[in-house]
Parts: structure tokens; sequence; C-alpha cells
């Protein structure tokens, strides 16, 4: 998400509104509690499993993941706030997230950039009235020796140019990538070696087999 001013004045969340985190949400949330020292800890992976479950963090869920992990709301603002990856409204069925960084500048990466917010008709960080895109750009997305370079969800474009730019929105299968994603912010599977304060996802497996 982009920088906001915010008046600190305008109550942003009702109080007296239903909560939107559902249990099973909170109960995720608790299990990664035995892998870290404190609550506060918990606060990357609860935004994930909150994403997750809802496709955004509404200002109302972060209030809420404030009150499990026993923080102020602020400090949960303060880190969403720093990454591009949290949604604090409704983002579209596909994010397309364009490399910024100087081997696709080079390369015309904003020329791509151009074209899709022409096709698309909206500027970064928005999404379509229709809901099908939203648009962003990010620092270097590992592709430079392929620049410019863009992901469509999880499957990474290469080499795009501004011509490319139709027959790519035009593709329904254009958004997968044919691995599976990480577990890492998955509940662990194992209690009694999460009660242990061990990590038991495919991606900690690896770092200790290494
Ligand atoms: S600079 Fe664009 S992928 Fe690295």
């Amino acid at each position: 998400m982009s920088w906001k001013t915010i008046d600190r004045n305008q109550q942003v969340v009702d109080p007296k509104a239903p909560p939107v985190l559902t249990e099973a949400v909170r109960e995720k949330i608790r299990s990664f509690f035995p892998r870290y020292e404190t609550k506060r800890a918990v606060l990357l992976p609860a935004l994930h499993i909150v994403q997750d479950a809802s496709g955004h963090v509404s200002w109302q869920a972060m209030v809420e993941i404030a009150g499990v992990l026993e923080i102020a709301p602020s400090d949960v603002i303060d880190t969403i706030s720093f990454y591009t990856h949290f949604w604090t409204e409704h983002k579209g069925k596909r994010v397309i997230t364009v490399c910024r960084s100087i081997s696709c500048e080079v390369m015309g990466g904003a020329a791509v950039l151009e074209e899709l917010k022409t096709r698309l008709g909206i500027e970064e960080h928005q999404t379509t009235p229709d809901g099908k895109y939203s648009l962003v750009t990010e620092e270097c997305l590992a592709g430079c020796d392929h620049a410019p370079c863009l992901l469509i969800n999880e499957k990474l474009h290469k080499r795009v140019k501004p011509a490319d730019v139709a027959k790519l929105l035009a593709d329904p299968e254009n958004d997968r990538i044919p691995v599976p994603r990480s577990d890492l912010f998955d509940a662990p599977k194992d209690h009694g070696a999460a009660e242990a304060g061990v990590g038991t996802t495919s991606d900690v497996q690896e770092m200790r087999e290494a």
C-alpha cells in the first residue's frame, strides 16, 4: 500500500461493528504463538493469514489483530504501511506487478507500464471497476537478465514488450506457476514440534536440512 495522511480526529473503525476476523482465523494466528518469544513477533504471519483469508486487511481487521496480539493498533498500521504486499482495500482477482528497477527501466519497463495503464484504465495501486485486475509497481523481481519483467499474481513474465500486453491480459491462465506456493505462513501441522518452538513447514525443514 502507499503512504496515506490520516486525520487522527476521524474515527475509521466503528467500535460497535461486528468482528471481521473469524474464530478460525484467530485460532490460526494463535497457533503461531509457540514459535516465537512474544506475541508481537506473530504480526507478519497474522497479516499474511488475514490477507489470505479475506484478500485484504481492513482497518477493522488491523484493530482486531492488535487485540489478538495484545499490541497497539498503531503498531499494526506502522507495519502494514511499510509493505506493498499488504492491501487495506479489496484488490483485483489478478495483481499485475511491474518491475520499476534499473534493468527493467533501461529495457523499456516504463512503456510496458504505460500500456497497462491505458488498456486497464487505471493508475498504480488501483483496481479495475470489474475487479479483475489491480496494478502495482515493485523493485527488482529477480529476473533482471530477462528485463523488462512483470508478475501476474505468481507468474513471472519476461522480456515483455508493450505489444505483448493485450495478449497477456487475454490469457486466462497467465497467473499460475507450476510449483506449489510456500506454506511458511500456514499453521503448524505437528503440534508437538510447534510447542517445542520448532517450525514444521517445508521451508523451515529445508533450512534445517541444508
Ligand atoms: S530490475 Fe527488473 S527484474 Fe531486476
